[in-house]
């Protein structure tokens, strides 16, 4: 059996149309754009190119997008003052700081400085609450909404279902769980201590991989026709890792022979898909989804401040 594949470049594609649409009704019944700025710290090669892919298709929505840039060195005091300016200043609907930061920096007090109506990342303690409370006025992190955004594109039914999440990060696997709850699905969240993983993870109907570590989630972890939703991204330039992880995927293991890197998810792709009946590639699946979920997001927090109803 070969799996469908979950193609989150259309599924981004739609979201963006909407949010588009979305931004052009508010500038016509407000004479506002959504406004996001995204403040970046340092120069980390990722987050550059994360940031900028962000801001870029903030504007290809009509937002207004400013990016705050500051150098790695940046004290504590002078980014919490950045900080409070964005929050103070109404043309920003939406903010964020890039993580990571630089060490000297605690990125929890930072994170709690951003008001929780601008949080677009869902990352303040109080939309964190609400989502636990069940709260449907808070912001959700966007990755988790991606993944839910997929299932729900590919009618893929939660209720009932036995979910299991790989990975309890604050920015993935927990809200995730509380999102899957919520859609009443039975959800087992496993980590670095979980033992019986491979066993725990076959039992799932929707399994998803947000771990951070290439290729964990192998064919013995995948019950026959379950949907396998990877969230990792991992750049991996290790040849003997690079041949494991794209066995069955030859294009893609050509490239890396030529370029000497390439980006796999936490998923083994070529032997999951054997078994799944349905699966998200990397790169193109959760990916492209939390760029549009942001800006959902900044969206809803826009409207929200302008009292208008979507
Ligand atoms: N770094 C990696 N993922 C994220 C994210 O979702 N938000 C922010 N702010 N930084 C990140």
């Amino acid at each position: 059996m070969s799996a469908t594949i979950l193609d989150g470049k259309t599924v981004a594609a739609a979201v963006l149309d909407r949010v588009r649409r979305g931004a052009a009704s508010l500038l016509e019944r407000t004479g506002a754009r959504p406004g996001l700025a995204v403040v970046l710290v340092g120069d980390n090669p990722a987050s550059e190119v994360y940031v900028r892919n962000k801001t870029r298709r903030a504007e290809e929505c009509g937002f207004a997008s400013r990016l705050v840039a500051l150098p790695a060195s940046v004290g504590r005091d002078e980014l919490l003052a950045r900080i409070g300016e964005l929050a103070d200043d109404p043309a920003v609907h939406g903010m964020l700081v890039q993580l990571p930061l630089p060490d000297h920096l605690d990125a929890r007090e930072i994170q709690r400085a951003v008001p929780p109506d601008k949080d677009v990342d869902g990352f303040h303690p109080l939309n964190a609450g609400k989502l636990l409370l069940g709260d449907d006025d808070g912001l959700v992190p966007c990755t988790p909404l991606g993944v839910i955004a997929l299932l729900d594109h590919y009618e893929i039914p939660l209720a009932g279902r036995d979910v299991v999440i790989v990975g309890r990060s604050n920015i993935v696997g927990k809200p995730l769980f509380h999102l899957m709850l919520s859609r009443h699905a039975t959800v087992t969240v496993c980590h670095s201590r979980t033992r019986e993983l491979a066993a725990t993870c076959a039992r799932a109907d929707v399994l998803v991989a947000a771990v951070g570590v290439p290729g964990l989630i192998r064919g013995e972890h995948v019950r026959p026709g379950a949907v396998v939703i990877d969230v990792g991204i991992n750049a991996v330039d290790d040849p003997a890792q690079a041949e494991d992880l794209l066995a069955g995927q030859p294009r893609r293991l050509e490239r890396f022979r030529r370029r000497g890197r390439a980006l796999v998810g936490d998923v083994h792709f070529g032997e999951a898909r054997e078994k799944a009946g349905a699966i998200t590639p990397v790169p193109g699946g959760v990916g492209p989804l939390t760029v549009a979920l942001l800006l959902d997001n900044t969206l809803r927090a826009a409207r929200r401040a302008l009292g208008v109803p979507a």
